[in-house]
């Protein structure tokens, strides 16, 4: 196996998702999108711009608000992410879950505060 060839086998990464601990087999530059959505099934992590403008595709990790089209999944190992599945479902659409994130950070930043 050449050098070139061992950068690009998948490697197991495993981190936290909804609560649960999961381990997947992925390419470590992989978008943390594609993974949630084609290997974990949460399809609610939605693609629209791909390119960190939108915000369709945003997940907590860690805590911090992210758009998972420009996080590589090897920089989620062991982290701690949420998704969009984690909401009730009336409040899932697309246009509210970024707000609605944007509120979880800022309570969780000022509950820190206080
Ligand atoms: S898909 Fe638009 S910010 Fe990620």
């Amino acid at each position: 196996m050449t050098n070139k060839s061992k950068q690009r086998a998948k490697t197991e990464i495993s981190f936290i998702v909804n609560g649960e601990p999961k381990t997947v087999r992925a390419y470590t530059m992989e978008r943390l999108l594609d993974v949630l959505r084609q290997q974990l099934e949460l399809t609610g992590t939605k693609e629209g711009c791909g390119e960190g403008e939108c915000g369709s595709c945003s997940v907590l990790l860690d805590g911090m608000l992210v758009n998972s089209c420009l996080i590589p999944v090897l920089q989620a190992e062991g982290a701690n992410i949420v998704t969009i599945e984690e909401l009730p479902p009336e409040i899932r659409c697309i246009s509210c879950s970024r707000r609605f994130w944007n509120t979880v950070v800022r309570s969780a930043a000022s509950a820190r505060r206080e």
